[in-house]
């Protein structure tokens, strides 16, 4: 059984990266399988949202992807109150990995090795990625197996989907993560009606293949209450129309599983 490790990314910033990366997991975990979320991000927005507050929770990942001290992640990783999901905080530090990572060597695969020492106890390794195409989100595509993508459908979305197409690129052929692939973009903020939804949809079908669009995630205020409240979407209303749509993702996300030969 492989360890299904997926980099939710995107370099633009509040996309629905953060909100798909907890419903996501809590969907996954609510569907039995073990998963652990890793939040690195320096906003610690997931950290934040398991009730964790990153200043005051070392260590975080920031201990243990900068600091070279060999930390143990039983320290590091903690519960959540959901059975079966774990998170491994982020803290405000990691905004400076770059900097005192720059003259490291492998400072793009660290995170890779350190996943290794744990990923057996995982079905599912999620990692909610920062709004940049630095250090951690190269070490984050590094460590991955897949990648999603969230995205909202306006113009300059679709061009920083090429950016990061290229980032992509460059993980898999100048670092060699040449089992990294693209398992799908998430539509966010989707509204079905507009002109310009169409379009840039259309645009992504012919750079990606329509089988790379996953299920759309529409504009919800509910997704933006349950995240004032700490909560994921289906604690805080199960009906709403973006914990139907997450629900609907996590079951995709589920049925890509025989594909990649895991059960
Ligand atoms: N489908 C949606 N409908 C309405 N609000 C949403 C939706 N998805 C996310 N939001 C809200 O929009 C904001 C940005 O979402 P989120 O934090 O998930 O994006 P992000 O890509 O992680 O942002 P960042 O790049 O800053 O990390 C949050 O306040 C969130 O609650
Ligand atoms: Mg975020």
């Amino acid at each position: 059984m492989v360890t299904r490790i997926i980099s939710i990314t995107n370099q633009k910033g509040g996309v629905g990266k953060t909100t798909t990366s907890i419903n996501l997991s809590a969907g996954l975990a609510a569907r039995g399988r073990r998963v652990l979320l890793i939040d690195m991000d320096p906003q610690s927005n997931s950290t934040i949202n398991f009730q964790i507050d990153p200043e005051d929770s070392i260590p975080t990942m920031y201990e243990k992807l900068v600091e070279d001290n060999d930390i143990n992640w039983k320290k590091i990783i903690r519960e959540t109150g959901i059975q079966n999901l774990h998170i491994a905080p982020s803290s405000l530090n990691l905004a400076a990995a770059d900097y005192f990572l720059l003259n490291k060597k492998d400072k793009s695969i660290l995170l890779e090795r350190l996943i290794r020492e744990i990923r057996d106890s995982y079905d599912y390794i999620l990692i909610d990625c920062p709004p940049s195409l630095g250090i951690l989100t190269v070490n984050s595509l590094y460590a991955s197996t897949e990648v999603i993508i969230p995205t909202q459908l306006t113009y300059f979305a679709f061009e920083g989907l090429k950016q990061l197409l290229k980032i992509i690129e460059m993980t898999k052929k100048d670092l060699g993560n040449s089992k990294l692939r693209i398992s799908g973009i998430i539509p966010t903020f989707y509204n079905k009606r507009t002109k310009m939804t169409r379009k840039i949809i259309n645009d992504i079908i012919d750079k990606f293949g329509e089988k790379n669009i996953l299920t759309p995630i529409p504009k919800n205020t509910s997704l933006d209450e349950a995240a004032s409240e700490h909560k994921t979407i289906n604690s805080f209303r199960r009906n709403a129309s973006g914990a139907k749509a997450y629900e609907k993702l996590t079951e995709e996300i589920i049925g890509q599983e025989k594909q990649n030969g895991k059960k």
